[in-house]
């Protein structure tokens, strides 16, 4: 593993910039302001509240939030290296206690020629002008920020990038960042060019890095470039941004903090957090986004189920990235069944669901459940489905008796029992302290001698298996001669499950009687 450094990251969040300008209905000041409070739950050290230059609605957002900041987070605004931009952002978030001015400007080969369509020489002294003109409306208060837009574009034209942010810096530039504008290719290679920046700079002066995730890369590309020497991750809630997204600051802080770094997060709000933003924004959630999707904690596969299982509340899981809880996710592995799956599925969701089954039981209804998900491309089983066949399979295990009805007296010490023996309907009597001593009386008539070892009974309260009220009976019984010999041979646990609790009992009585007479 790469070995942790002692340099704590600086998490500047652009959602509210970057990811609200690529929103397809911008948020306006209240929304900006749940989005702002929810990044100062999450406790981040920067964030960029907007571009007010953009709008009207975007410049009284940026003052708004600016005037609500605490003292120990930096607020940033936007500015493209022109004067009426610059003076926008400094009246709208001069209130903050630490206000950053943000200015950019693009420095690769291709943006130059064909987009601001300036010689470098001039992009080089208008970067100059602007970082100055920050400066000087600031008035000796709060920071610069300067970006080299396209960046990573910028692999032939490094020298001149580097003399950029030198010059930059002399004018007064605090922060350099380095923005992978538009994701094209290998994170190594953006990697590289931070650490030729790294080396080139003061110490004092802050490296940034911003990449956007086109290729589906940002993350690698900003936790390398941490590991490279860049300080300040601008990352964005929900990887929300433009095109494909900015780099997504939950990926990021999980990196980090699986490779032992000291994040400065409150990383347990994460996963509310990425709830609410997905709601705000109205962008769903994919179901398989990494960390937060609601898919990405289930295993299918039976070998996934089995690792997930053996590993089941220890630290490190063998099919998980983290933790859930480390996020705030309350739910951690789940098991979904497939024909891909196999008796731990069953044995963990039937138990999941609060019933008895031992691993045996489970495994000798995996075969049915997964024949049951294959019929018709069914697929993933529901809980229902799973207990149903639990149910006729466990619960009634089929053999020569079965239970039809019950009546008894009013004094409840007569029971009368219908029941099917070897395909012939009889109506059994029996008299005893209960039900179950009664049904056992009531058997020995057909010749069906048993002793009770034990004996529980509890409610069950399934109410979305349309389950609700039920009342489960377990008992052990073992067979013993006509003569009341010493009762010997297999021990059967049977079960039984009905509203009525008596009945309940008498089910599960039968059920261990048929597990004996198999
Ligand atoms: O992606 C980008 O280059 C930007 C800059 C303005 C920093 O968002
Ligand atoms: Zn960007």
């Amino acid at each position: 593993m790469t070995t942790a450094t002692d340099r704590k990251p600086f998490f500047y969040d652009v959602t509210l910039r970057d990811g609200n300008q690529a929103l397809r209905n911008p948020w306006n000041l209240q929304e900006k302001e749940l989005v702002f409070k929810q990044l100062l739950k999450l406790g981040v050290q920067g964030i960029e509240v907007g571009f007010s230059g953009a709008s009207e609605m975007d410049f009284a957002a940026c003052e708004h939030l600016a005037k609500l900041a605490p003292d120990n987070v930096v607020i940033s605004g936007l500015a493209r290296c022109v004067e009426r931009d610059i003076q926008m952002v400094w009246d709208a978030i001069h209130y903050a206690p630490q206000p950053r001015i943000h200015t950019f400007l693009a420095t690769s080969p291709f943006n130059m020629e064909n987009v601001l369509r300036l010689a470098p020489a001039q992009v080089k002294e208008r970067a100059v002008k602007a970082v100055g003109f920050c400066k000087q409306v600031m008035g000796g208060r709060g920071t610069v920020q300067f970006s080299a837009e396209h960046f990573g574009d910028c692999r032939e034209n490094m020298d001149f990038v580097i003399e950029v942010f030198q010059a930059v810096v002399n004018a007064g530039a605090d922060v350099i960042n380095l923005p992978n504008t538009v994701e094209r290719y290998r994170p190594m290679l953006f990697v590289q060019l931070v650490e030729q920046v790294v080396r080139a700079l003061p110490k004092h002066v802050t490296i940034a890095v911003h990449t956007h995730n086109d290729l589906g890369m940002a993350t690698a590309t900003t936790v390398e470039s941490y590991f490279a020497g860049a300080t300040q991750m601008e990352t964005a809630l929900n990887g929300l941004g433009e095109r494909a997204g900015n780099t997504n600051m939950y990926e990021v802080a999980c990196a980090l903090a699986n490779c032992e770094v000291d994040v400065p997060l409150n990383m347990g709000e994460i996963y509310e957090t990425a709830l609410r933003v997905s709601e705000w924004a109205r962008v769903p959630i994919y179901e398989k986004a990494p960390l937060v999707g609601s898919d990405v904690v289930a295993h299918r596969s039976g070998i996934h189920q089995d690792g997930a299982a053996k590993t089941k509340g220890m630290k490190k899981g063998a099919y998980r990235a983290i933790d859930s809880s480390l996020i705030g996710r309350k739910e951690g592995d789940r098991l979904g069944f497939t024909s891909q799956s196999g008796k731990t599925a069953v044995f963990e969701i039937v138990r999941g669901l609060g019933l008895p089954i031992s691993i045996e039981e489970a495994a000798a209804i995996q075969p049915l459940l997964k024949k049951l998900s294959e019929q018709g491309g069914r697929g993933e089983l529901s809980d229902a489905e799973i207990l149903k066949v639990y149910d006729q399979e466990i619960l009634n295990v089929r053999g020569p008796l079965s239970f039809q009805g019950l009546r008894m007296e009013p004094n409840e010490k007569e029971f009368y029992f219908d029941v099917v023996y070897n395909g012939k309907t009889q109506a059994l009597t029996g008299k005893g302290t209960g039900p179950i001593d009664a049904c056992m009386h009531a058997l020995e008539q057909i010749g069906l001698y048993f002793h009770l070892i034990e004996y529980t009974q509890m409610a069950l309260d399934v109410e979305h298996l349309d389950f609700a009220a039920y009342a489960l009976s377990e008992i052990k019984l073992q067979r013993k001669d006509a003569a009341g010999a010493q009762p010997k041979g297999a021990i059967a646990l049977g079960r039984g499950k009905d509203m009525d609790t008596i009945k309940a009992n008498v089910r599960a009585l039968f059920n261990a009687v048929n597990q004996l007479l198999r």
